[in-house]
């Protein structure tokens, strides 16, 4: 399917699994979408934003209150020029703040102030995957309509194996397209209104 025209924010948060997110976003590129990419403070220990910026085509958004840039209402406007906003990977923590509702960086901020869909890959240690404060905050985010692609069972850099590992940029690609080609069975987000600029 093509994304022409598709506006998609990718968000990243702290694990591993940043490394695979460049293939995502080359394949989200290739297939007509626009890119923007979101990260945590965390994430930017896995992978920097250089190499996101260089992939993304795009100024990659990290703080919520940079020094030396104009930021103004980026917080807001980010959440509402997607089409679709995806994180991946989604750390224990990030699902966690988000399930209660905490906007105390950038990423967790726009995603409150979304207005589209989000997505959640998570990805993490197979035994924070199953604590039950873990799987109690995917239920929250199910129940309010975030969608999930995996995580996948496998073998994972700590050297355990379990149900963790984040889904390939592949299933996450395909899982973007099947979410942007076709209608939620959901109510759409209600919508503030806001003056143009
Ligand atoms: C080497 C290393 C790998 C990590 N991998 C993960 C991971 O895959 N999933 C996860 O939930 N946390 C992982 N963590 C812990 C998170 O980075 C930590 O909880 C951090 O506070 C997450 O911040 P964020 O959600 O704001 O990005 C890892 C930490 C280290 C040091």
């Amino acid at each position: 399917m093509s994304l022409e025209g598709k506006k998609i924010t990718v968000g990243l948060t702290g694990g591993i699994a940043c490394y695979k997110v460049p293939y995502l976003i080359r394949s989200l590129i290739k297939n007509g979408a626009e890119v923007q990419v979101v990260m945590t403070e965390a994430a930017t220990k896995f992978i920097t934003p250089l190499t996101l910026e260089t992939v993304s085509e795009r100024p990659v958004a990290v703080r919520m209150f940079p020094p030396d840039e104009f930021v103004a209402t980026r917080h807001i406007d980010l959440g509402q020029w997607a089409d679709l906003l995806v994180v991946a990977p989604a750390t224990a923590n990030f699902l966690g703040k988000v399930a209660a509702g905490v906007c105390d960086d950038l990423l967790t901020t726009v995603v409150c102030a979304s207005t589209c869909p989000v997505m959640v890959a998570p990805a993490m240690n197979p035994q924070m995957w199953i604590n039950p404060v873990t799987q109690r905050n995917v239920a929250t985010l199910r129940k309010l309509g975030f969608r999930f692609v995996g995580p996948e069972k496998g073998d994972m850099a700590c050297r355990e194996s379990g149900v963790g590992r984040m889904s390939e940029p592949e299933q996450i690609h395909a899982a973007i397209e099947n979410c942007l080609g076709k209608k939620s069975g959901l109510p759409p987000k209600k919508k503030a209104s806001r003056a143009k600029k």
